[in-house]
């Protein structure tokens, strides 16, 4: 099937039924040999997630009717289309005759006219794309625009255009291998560009690799994971033979790095049974063994009989606010209300955990939010009702922040969110 059917159908996935773009564009990925189809495909369906109100405006006012049903892939085909007039140098004569050839391969036979009119208008018109409302503006929904302005009123518009820029590729030194300075030599070596970032086994790469040509990717030299997640370990700061408890944990980055920085014993927890065997790859690549449970942070007592734990990771689940420049389909797949939902199940998740903290212990809350109610807000309000919890501040924190809050962008990492609550020794 060509390239564009199969970004039609990986928008169709998202869009109509709800799946995340980092589930539906590898299941048709997986049709391509080539590699650079493949990149092809990604471009497409993340650019058309970025840019889709523009997109949607651009095809809908050529249509006199909407479609419904199952007709809503040719529509998402014609996003695919309109996609590569805009933003792509493939020729338009060449983006137009392969997006018919798909509609005919999606058996549309019959539309093959209307995408061939609609696309074929598109390109004779020749008009900019509207900007005639924030939403068209900014390519974000208008919920998203209300809370930032509220959030922030002076940044709001900077951190948008963060949010649209494609994101770098960061590794993670693996300290056990090799110095951080000395896998920056390998990768001299195999000219590759990079430059060390701000947390300690952070480095930045100049333009994004595949991990096939890194030195020692694949026996677990260096992993793949952005600036801002890998201040997780180094926050927590695990100690040797500490018990500690990664509550939410799968894919599992933030757990291998933990146990990269210590010799500690480790529970990596998830709700989500699938996620899970990310976390045992990622384990098994570099060699690791940890205490892997399926289970509910907010209900600990159901899985562990333990004793309660020296330090906690909480990387609680987030309206991923922060990451909208890796993953843009969550702008069209979350919706205003999941945020007070979300605060309410980080709530209940925190409350939990911080009974399982050792006195004495830490716990370090952490989200890839940009949201206050999910971030700041919420751990004041924890610090309010939690009589034995203190703040502990950050270095990076402002003096008058509740929390350190990383915007996307700032120094090439995505948009985080992290506290460090002590609990008192009794
Ligand atoms: C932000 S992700 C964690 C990322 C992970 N810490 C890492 O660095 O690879 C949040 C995770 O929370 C999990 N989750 C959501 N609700 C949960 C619950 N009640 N108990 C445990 N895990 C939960 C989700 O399945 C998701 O994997």
């Amino acid at each position: 099937m060509n390239l564009r059917a199969l970004a039609a159908k990986a928008l169709f996935d998202v869009l109509e039924k709800g799946l995340s773009l980092s589930v539906a564009l590898p299941n048709q990925q997986q049709h391509l040999t080539n590699g650079k189809d493949k990149a092809l495909l990604a471009e497409i369906c993340y650019g058309v997630m970025r840019a889709l109100p523009q997109l949607d405006k651009c095809v809908s006012d050529c249509l006199s009717k909407p479609f419904k049903g199952k007709q809503r892939i040719i529509y998402q085909l014609l996003l695919v289309g309109c996609y590569q007039l805009y933003f792509t140098r493939i020729p338009p004569h060449a983006a137009i005759s392969e997006t018919a050839e798909a509609c005919r391969q999606l058996k549309f036979e019959g539309m093959v006219k209307v995408i061939n009119g609609v696309l074929r208008t598109i390109q004779r018109n020749a008009t900019e794309l509207s900007t005639s409302n924030d939403t068209l503006k900014f390519n974000t929904p208008a919920w998203i625009i209300k809370r930032l302005q509220q959030a922030y009123p002076d940044d709001w518009q900077h951190v948008i255009e963060q949010s649209h820029q494609r994101p770098p590729m960061w590794l993670r030194n693996n300290r056990n291998h090799q110095t951080r300075d000395e896998y920056l030599a390998l990768l001299a070596q195999a000219d590759i560009a990079a430059s060390a970032g701000s947390s300690p086994d952070s480095i930045l790469l100049e333009s994004p690799k595949d991990v096939g040509i890194l030195p020692g990717f694949f026996d677990g030299a260096v992993s793949v994971q952005d600036g801002a997640a890998q201040w997780a370990a180094t926050l927590l700061a695990p100690k040797d033979g500490e018990l500690i408890l990664d509550a939410c944990a799968a894919p599992g980055g933030k757990s291998c790095h933990i146990l990269e920085q210590a010799d500690c014993q480790l529970v990596a927890v998830d709700f989500d049974e699938n996620r899970l065997q990310r976390v045992k790859e990622n384990m098994q690549r570099l060699q690791f063994t940890a205490e892997i449970i399926h289970g509910d942070a907010a209900n600990i007592d159901s899985w562990w009989q333990g004793n309660k734990f020296d330090r906690i990771l909480l990387d609680a689940p987030c309206s991923a606010t922060g990451v909208i420049r890796r993953h843009p389909d969550i702008k069209w797949l979350r919706k205003s209300q999941d945020i007070e939902e979300l605060a309410e199940l980080q709530r209940q998740i925190l409350d939990h955990c911080w009974q399982w903290l050792q006195p004495g212990g830490q716990l370090l809350y952490a989200t890839c939010s940009i949201l206050p109610q999910e971030n700041a807000l919420q751990i004041q309000a924890f610090l309010e009702r939690t009589k034995d919890a203190t703040l502990v501040p950050i270095a990076q924190q402002a003096p008058a922040e509740t929390g350190w809050q990383i915007l996307p962008g700032t120094q090439a990492m995505d948009g985080f969110y992290y506290a460090l609550l002590h609990k008192s020794a009794q």
